[in-house]
């Protein structure tokens, strides 16, 4: 295990470091990033993945786009800027943290009309280092609320990896179980592999075992079993957007999870910041899913593992309906149904 935890993404100086989550848990590699492509390559090639920690990419991609760009003319400035903005926002289509962090970044442009470039560059820079700092407190502040739905010496079932290597720090759903832990170490994990990209294997797994919590690995196809023989007392699960009425997309299988938690009566959460809820959307339906290269299915490290004329499907997300979600655990609390009321208000705090 690592002698010191890296957290996925910081400051190097003046360039953006990123651990490489392609190779963990075996290797830990950092791609030192000192132009927004790489960054934008490396959120694309899910070097660093996790929507929250998308999010915080796309801004420190944008603090090194600005500090980058030559000009000294605001308005050129300001033009050459926005068109950085469009790019960093579609590198991924799913996760909403990546979209309203561009957003927040862009809106410095606004809140400083005649600010010359030296001062916007600052403006941008203190921009994208408050959203990372906050996405920190914002899951520790998850953690502390959602330690409550974690019953004494509880069997957790957690999907993909909504950790500290998903989120600035700390982590969603892990970091429920982090703060869960800390008063009850007598908890147990469940981690779901997570095909085809192995989140639960390589990352959730490392992740628990570097922190000491009590972890086992299954199939994602084990699940069914497992809350069969009431093996399972809670699901806590993570985001990459959620629609003002509570449909959740999260990692594709998290609907087959819900749907034999409601089976099988088994409480089912989602851990999630408000940057990761979409205020604008009304229903599941309309949150874009990502397809990813069908050789993440057909090839397993590399190695083709099915026929070479046969096509596969991977759809990187899907969307879990509001009516099997027991409650959303925000930074502000617990959001209960209906979802869409706690949501409106939850934006009001
Ligand atoms: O494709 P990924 O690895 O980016 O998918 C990640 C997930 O689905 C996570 O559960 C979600 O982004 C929440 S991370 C706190």
């Amino acid at each position: 295990m690592p002698e010191k935890w890296l957290p996925p993404i910081y400051w190097d100086g003046e360039a953006v470091a990123i651990l490489d989550q392609r190779v963990l848990p075996h290797r830990e590699a950092i791609i030192r990033c000192t132009q927004l492509n790489q960054v934008v390559s490396a959120i694309k090639t899910m070097a660093i993945r996790g929507a929250p920690a998308v999010g915080v990419a796309g801004a420190l991609a944008l603090a090194l786009g600005a500090h980058n760009l030559k000009t000294s003319d605001p308005k050129t400035f300001r033009r050459q800027f926005s068109a950085l903005c469009e790019k960093v926002k579609v590198a991924r289509p799913t996760g909403n943290n990546l979209r309203w962090a561009v957003e927040k970044v862009h809106s410095v442009l606004a809140e400083n009309p005649g600010a010359g470039v030296p001062k916007l560059q600052a403006q941008i820079r203190k921009a994208a280092d408050r959203i990372l700092a906050e996405d920190v407190l914002d899951n520790q502040a998850i953690g502390f609320h959602g330690q409550q739905v974690i019953p004494q010496g509880a069997h957790i079932l957690t999907y993909c990896n909504a950790g500290a290597l998903a989120t600035a720090d700390y982590g969603t759903a892990l970091g429920v179980i982090r703060s869960a832990y800390a008063v009850d170490p007598s908890i147990h994990v469940y981690s779901c592999e997570t095909r085809p990209f192995l989140q639960g294997s390589r990352l959730t797994a490392y992740e628990l075992a570097c922190a000491g919590i009590p972890v086992t690995l299954i199939t994602d196809n084990s699940v069914g079993s497992l809350m069969q023989q009431n093996k399972v007392d809670v699901v806590v699960v993570g985001a990459d957007r959620i629609a003002a009425n509570g449909d959740t997309a999260n990692k594709i299988g998290t609907y087959m999870v819900a749907v034999l938690a409601h089976r099988h009566k088994v409480p089912f959460y989602v851990a999630a910041p408000r940057s990761t809820i979409d205020p604008t959307i009304a229903d599941g339906q309309e949150i874009p899913i990502e397809q990813r290269d069908p050789r993440e299915v057909t090839h397993f490290l590399g190695r083709p593992v099915a026929p070479k004329s046969v096509e596969a499907l991977n759809p990187a997300f899907d969307v879990t309906p509001n009516s099997l979600i027991a409650g959303i655990i925000t930074e502000k609390g617990i959001l209960k149904k209906p979802y869409g009321k706690s949501i409106r208000k939850v934006f009001k705090t």
